[in-house]
């Protein structure tokens, strides 16, 4: 039976950590301030809004959240983004993602200032992660190689499949992965809907990273003896027994893996909770540091 990992656990003592940074900070007059932008109603969405800024409330960041009506357009978005941009107190900024049909995402994303970045998604920040010189560590992705290290998991020299291509998550956890450091130097695969035979490569793997978005996309008979497995997938079924009439599974058939694995991230209290601590971390580090590129000069 697999060791269950505790994503929550780890959070809190991340969130203890950061909430010792706050303070510091404030001593020295700065108070941490993140500003989200939610657009429109969905209840997903607000969720996520909510635990972001709870979390904030608990390490002493500052939280504020900007809600905007389901028919804000895309210029007024813009022009929101730009006064956050430039308003001094603010660190960090996050648009909340999905936004309505008809609002470009990917023109949002790019318009917060890279120095207030912290999701991660900016392409200068991608870029500068992709060279192995990050500003912002993206915080999903940050939140599973946390994960790995506090759990004593050696990544160096090990053999990763991570299944799921996205911006979000696979790409750039595979780019972490393959970085030459102590967290990094692992031989990694990518997979995708269009792999054959995907069971060939999870099979082989000592760490598998399902972040596919669809439940029992990896079963316990796709798995090595004692291999590691994270799940990232958060998934709504159907379950007429919860008040809510559904609740949250992975992307891994739980009771199949863990009778193979030697260690495995629930769902939820797995992941969830490590990515809103590394958001944490990074509001912090906005506030802190000088964090543009050398070759760019201090903001
Ligand atoms: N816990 C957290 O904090 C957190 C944060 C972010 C995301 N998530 C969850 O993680 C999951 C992935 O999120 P995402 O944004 O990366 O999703 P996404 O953009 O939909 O990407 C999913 C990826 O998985 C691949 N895929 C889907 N089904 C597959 C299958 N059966 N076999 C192989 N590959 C498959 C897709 O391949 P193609 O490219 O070929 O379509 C795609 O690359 C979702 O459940 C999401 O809710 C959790």
């Amino acid at each position: 039976m697999a060791y269950i990992i505790d994503g929550k656990k780890l959070a809190a003592e991340i969130k203890q950590e950061v909430a010792q940074e706050v303070q510091g900070l404030m001593g020295k007059g700065i108070e941490p301030h993140l500003a989200v932008i939610i657009v429109g109603s969905d209840p997903a969405s607000q969720v996520y809004v909510r635990n972001k800024h709870k979390a904030c409330q608990e390490v002493g960041v500052r939280s504020s959240i900007i809600e905007l009506s389901e028919n804000t357009t895309q210029s007024v978005l813009l022009a929101r983004i730009e006064e956050l941009n430039t308003d001094k107190a603010v660190h960090g900024i996050l648009v909340q993602s999905p936004l309505p049909k008809g609002l470009d995402e990917q023109e949002a994303f790019q318009s917060i200032s890279p120095l207030k970045d912290v999701d991660c998604f900016h392409p200068e920040n991608v870029g500068l992660l992709t060279q192995g010189r990050p500003r912002f560590l993206p915080c999903t992705p940050a939140g599973v190689v946390e994960i790995l290290v506090r759990t004593g998991i050696e990544i160096p020299g090990k053999y990763i499949v991570i299944v799921g291509r996205s911006n979000i998550v696979g790409r750039p956890l595979a780019n972490m992965l393959t970085q030459k450091s102590d967290r990094g130097n692992a031989t990694v695969t990518i997979c995708h809907t269009r792999t054959r035979g995907l069971s060939y490569y999870t099979k082989q793997a000592d760490i598998v990273i399902a972040a596919a978005g669809s439940p029992g996309t990896i079963i316990g008979e796709m798995l090595n003896n004692n291999c590691v497995v994270v799940d990232v997938g958060v998934n709504r079924v159907e379950d007429p027994a919860a008040k809510s009439g559904f609740r949250l599974v992975g992307d891994v058939d739980f009771e199949s893996a863990e009778l193979v694995a030697s260690h495995i991230t629930p769902v939820p209290g797995g992941v969830g909770p490590m990515t809103i601590a590394m958001l944490l971390r990074n509001c912090v580090k906005a506030a802190t540091s000088p964090v543009s590129p050398p070759w760019q000069g201090g903001d």
